[in-house]
């Protein structure tokens, strides 16, 4: 089932999440997985946080498709664990539909979490997968992308903001 995506402005995407229980959740979570990833690849994006379908919980899954061939990942109470080198890139959100702004990220990231399965793991990435683990992180503490601009460039893109905002659904 593809599921709304919350939108800049609604609460929820500003409060840190909860630790997910995996016991908890087990019973749900094949079902929520499915739907998080197919509302994810329906607007063509990267990675999808469970606040952003209105879920208070540390959750995201992510697919940057290396080469070309998709590659889910779920993160479950997910955790930066080391990180290195600075890299500038444009990055949007699909809680900001039409904005995007450079952000300065670490380039390269190791991050541990639980898998689907409930079982942790911890895997390295660079370049967008990088970049990805950490917005996903972000988005679990109630923060955005548009958190790290510098004060000219918030002011810039809040403005494109309220263009853009009026085509949000
Ligand atoms: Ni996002």
């Amino acid at each position: 089932m593809i599921l709304r995506i919350i939108k800049h402005g609604e609460k929820v995407l500003r409060q840190p999440c909860e630790k997910v229980d995996y016991a908890a959740v087990k019973k749900d979570l094949p079902r929520l997985l499915r739907d998080m990833f197919q509302t994810m690849y329906s607007v063509r994006g990267v990675g999808l946080a469970a606040p952003q379908i209105g879920l208070n919980l540390r959750l995201s899954v992510i697919d940057v498709k290396p080469e070309g061939k998709s590659r889910r990942l779920v993160l479950i109470n997910p955790e930066i664990v080391s990180k290195s080198g600075k890299l500038v890139q444009e990055e949007g959100c699909l809680s900001l539909p039409g904005v995007y702004a450079e952000v300065e990220r670490w380039s390269h990231v190791a991050m541990k979490a639980l898998d689907a399965r409930g079982r942790p793991y911890e895997m390295t990435g660079e370049g967008l997968l990088a970049r990805a683990f950490q917005h996903e992180v972000d988005h679990l503490n109630g923060k955005l992308f548009i958190d790290h601009l510098d004060f000219i460039t918030k002011l810039k893109v809040m403005s494109a903001i309220k263009d853009v905002r009026k085509n949000w659904t």
